[in-house]
């Protein structure tokens, strides 16, 4: 199978690349330029006018499968990434059973492959169940090929178990993602503690809830050595801890989600639950904070944190609804227009964030179109403007607040090892089962 992807702006900054070009794909893999003559190719994908990208890789996404498959499932979620430009995904393992045995970890590989709308990469549990006492066998989930590990949704509270998996981890040579959160201070919260909350008469979450712990992952990791990435970094001072890991020369990265850069506390208009996930909004400095480092380079990845929940689920208002909102399908326009239309990162600097950075930190082979490598590409308009709406999402969870928003940039096209998974509003199992009808 050869495709040929004509005249787009090829943007690839791994190979410093920023230029109108044909892209050559053949067998599923990048081809030499110029390798097959226009006449030869089975398919030729018109990109005047739009982006090519190396597909986006999302370190931080909740499949729900096994076990809430009625929020989403490995199917749901893959065709929401293959509609929002990512070709690869980490998903993180608070499911039920938790993904903390070889089995599971092998059952969501293979689902994935099935599905084959995006490369689906598990994490597995820090501890056994989630319950924060016994590590689990890092060695053995590797094997059966878990990405990295996390205990995502909370964090691992005994300070001595969770250096001992560090430890482990550094042993392994395991990647520790890190959701940051002191049990004991959230004591109830539900939004950032300030202005709004007390306005919404709701229980707050302050900063330190966020900062004491990721302070304490910080100096565990330069202790032990582990690579340690700080998930979903909401406030000021997370920022200003991970200049001072990496000027310490510790193996610290951070990500960043778009509601995180998009929204601040004040942009929340009543007890409505689509602002509701954890971390929360936090206040405006922090958001100003955060930009700023994704601008310097201290933040070095943009991951959608991607939470489906049911519409029910989220009708209960701040107090009783669960943490989370989704963020496949809007996290490009998102980053887009929020970012790179403002100046604050380049087009080049997007990628690395989406791309090129989060491949580097789990050790992928992804983020790069040079001749060879897995034709994972993405294909954008960055002049489509457009309002998000939640209806048209191909994955279960619509909540978002974002639903209303005006943005620019619109996914067109989403190949997978060379195989087009999405184009122009449509996904390749959809067009497979129209051709069938
Ligand atoms: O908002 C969130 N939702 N934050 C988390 O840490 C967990 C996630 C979920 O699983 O719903
Ligand atoms: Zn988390
Ligand atoms: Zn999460």
């Amino acid at each position: 199978m050869k495709i040929l992807i004509k005249n787009g702006l090829v943007i690839d900054p791994a190979n410093n690349i920023h230029e109108k070009k044909n892209l050559f794909i053949k067998d599923g893999t990048i081809a030499e330029d110029g390798s097959f003559s226009e006449g030869e190719a089975d398919r030729i994908i018109d990109a005047e006018g739009l982006l090519v990208m190396p597909g986006f890789v999302d370190l931080h996404v909740h499949f729900r499968d096994p076990g809430f498959e009625y929020k989403e499932t490995v199917e749901t979620g893959s065709a929401a990434a293959a509609c929002g430009g990512v070709t690869s995904v980490c998903a993180m393992p608070n499911t039920k059973p938790v993904t903390d045995s070889a089995e599971t970890v092998r059952y969501v590989i293979e689902k994935g492959k099935k599905c084959g709308l995006t490369n689906v990469l598990p994490v597995a549990a820090v501890t056994v169940g989630q319950e924060g006492r016994e590590l689990t066998d890092f060695g053995a989930l590797k094997e059966a090929g878990a990405i990295a590990v996390s205990e995502d949704g909370k964090s691992v509270m005994d300070i001595v178990t969770y250096r001992e998996a560090m430890k482990l981890a550094a042993e392994n040579d395991m990647l520790i993602m890190a959701h940051c959160e002191e049990r004991e201070l959230v004591n109830g919260g539900v939004i950032n503690s300030g202005e709004k909350q007390k306005e919404l008469g709701l229980a707050g979450i302050g900063s330190s809830v966020e900062d004491v712990i990721t302070a304490r992952d910080i100096f565990l990791a330069g202790e032990t050595g582990a690579r340690l990435h700080l998930c979903h970094c909401s406030t000021k001072a997370s920022v200003e801890l991970v200049r001072m890991a990496k000027k310490l020369g510790y193996n610290v990265t951070a990500e960043v989600c778009p509601h995180h850069f998009t929204l601040s506390d004040e942009d929340i208009p009543c007890d409505d639950a689509m602002y509701k996930m954890n971390p929360p909004l936090r206040g405006r400095e922090d958001v100003k904070t955060l930009i700023e480092g994704l601008g310097d380079g201290t933040m070095e990845v943009i991951s959608t944190d991607h939470a489906p929940h049911s519409a029910e689920e989220k009708q209960k208002g701040f107090s009783k609804s669960p943490f989370g909102i989704v963020g496949l399908e809007t996290s490009f326009a998102l980053a887009y227009t929020r970012l790179v239309e403002t100046g604050v990162l380049t087009l080049d600097g997007l990628v690395e964030k989406m791309s090129v950075n989060p491949s580097r930190i789990i050790g992928i082979d992804k983020g790069n179109l040079a001749e060879g490598k897995p034709a994972d590409i993405c294909i954008a308009d960055i002049n489509e403007e457009y309002v998000i709406n939640p209806d048209e999402f191909k994955s279960k969870g619509k909540n978002t607040p974002f639903g209303g928003m005006r943005v620019k940039g619109r996914i067109k096209y989403t190949l997978l090892n060379g195989q087009v998974v999405f184009e122009n509003g449509t996904l390749k199992s959809e067009k497979e089962q129209r051709k069938m009808q």
